[in-house]
């Protein structure tokens, strides 16, 4: 199968177990549902959980990774509904749509939010209870990730950044935590349900690390070059906001190159796990517009 055809059929088994796999918008309170359902079907491109079915394709392993790429994508999905409240980034725009807090209400959003987090949690415990060891393990990779020393730790920083000058090392520990560490952990949780050894377990995370600091890094690029109608969300909010991004730190070019740099060493380690999948994605997210 074709690269593309391949991400395209990741995307409708995606988006077809997140429909089955959560509430219907009439289960009371029909409001927080619906909300939930507005953000999640919007139209994200679900880099995330196709990561999650990728790594778990590296191996032969009977156990469906579906339900785990449903709990990345609510876990994700409530970190922009939570990301673009007026206290944080204050965006109007995302997926192409009204942000859940424009199209609902900020309570709404804030607690749509709450619920898809938890949910992700209760998907992991029910869908691999039958392997409770790999459920553990599931559950504690994706609550570190999303805890206060990772992702919250991220997106604090971000915020406290808006009003103070950052360096490069804070500008990298943001990046590192509020993007990089849920894309490893959705490629982690894949290679664990695959049963990956420990050497494929580490060359996998240096692998995430390599193309999470380049996604943030791309979205940096994207924010200072593109527009809202081509990235589906709301752009040039960085600078108007006095965020500290990539490109504030080290200029266009220089992030290019550095995703670049990032992109390659993320493909030799593609070779070395024979997975010529993910070294498809690396370059794919390289090259995206959106
Ligand atoms: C947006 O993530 C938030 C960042 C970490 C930059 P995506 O660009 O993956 O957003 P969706 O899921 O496609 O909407
Ligand atoms: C968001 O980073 C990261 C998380 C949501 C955790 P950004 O604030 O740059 O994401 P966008 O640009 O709004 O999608
Ligand atoms: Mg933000
Ligand atoms: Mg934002
Ligand atoms: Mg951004």
């Amino acid at each position: 199968m074709e690269f593309k055809e391949k991400l395209a059929a990741f995307r409708s088994r995606i988006d077809s177990a997140i429909d089955q796999l959560t509430p219907a918008s009439n289960t009371r309170p029909s409001r927080v549902h619906e909300a939930m359902r507005y953000s999640l079907s919007a139209g994200g491109k679900r880099i995330r959980p196709s990561l999650v079915l990728a790594s778990s394709e590296l191996f032969e392993s009977q156990v469906d990774p579906l339900p785990a790429a449903v709990a990345v994508e609510c876990l994700h999905t409530y970190t922009l509904i939570h990301d673009d409240l007026p206290a944080i980034d204050d965006s109007n725009l995302r997926r192409g749509l009204d942000t859940c807090h424009i199209r609902f209400d900020e309570a709404t959003a804030i607690l749509a939010g709450d619920a898809l987090l938890t949910y992700a949690f209760e998907l992991l415990a029910k869908h691999y209870s039958s392997e409770p060891s790999l459920a553990v393990e599931l559950i504690a990779t994706l609550s570190e990730t999303a805890g206060s020393q990772k992702l919250i730790g991220g997106q604090m920083e971000d915020v406290i950044g808006e009003n103070y000058s950052v360096g490069e090392t804070e500008l990298e520990y943001i990046h590192l935590n509020k993007t990089s560490a849920l894309i490893e952990a959705s490629l982690i949780m894949g290679a664990a349900i695959g049963g990956a050894n420990d050497e494929e377990r580490h060359s996998i995370s240096e692998y995430g690390r390599c193309i999470g600091l380049g996604f943030q890094i791309m979205d940096d690029i994207l924010d200072a070059t593109s527009d809202s109608k081509t990235m589906g969300k709301t752009v040039g909010a960085d600078a108007a906001a006095n965020k500290t991004t990539y490109v504030s730190v080290h200029g266009l070019q220089e992030s290019r190159s550095r995703l670049a740099s990032l992109t390659n060493r993320a493909r030799e380690i593609c070779d070395q796990l024979h997975a010529p999948l993910l070294k498809q994605l690396a370059t794919y997210l390289n090259e995206r517009t959106n």
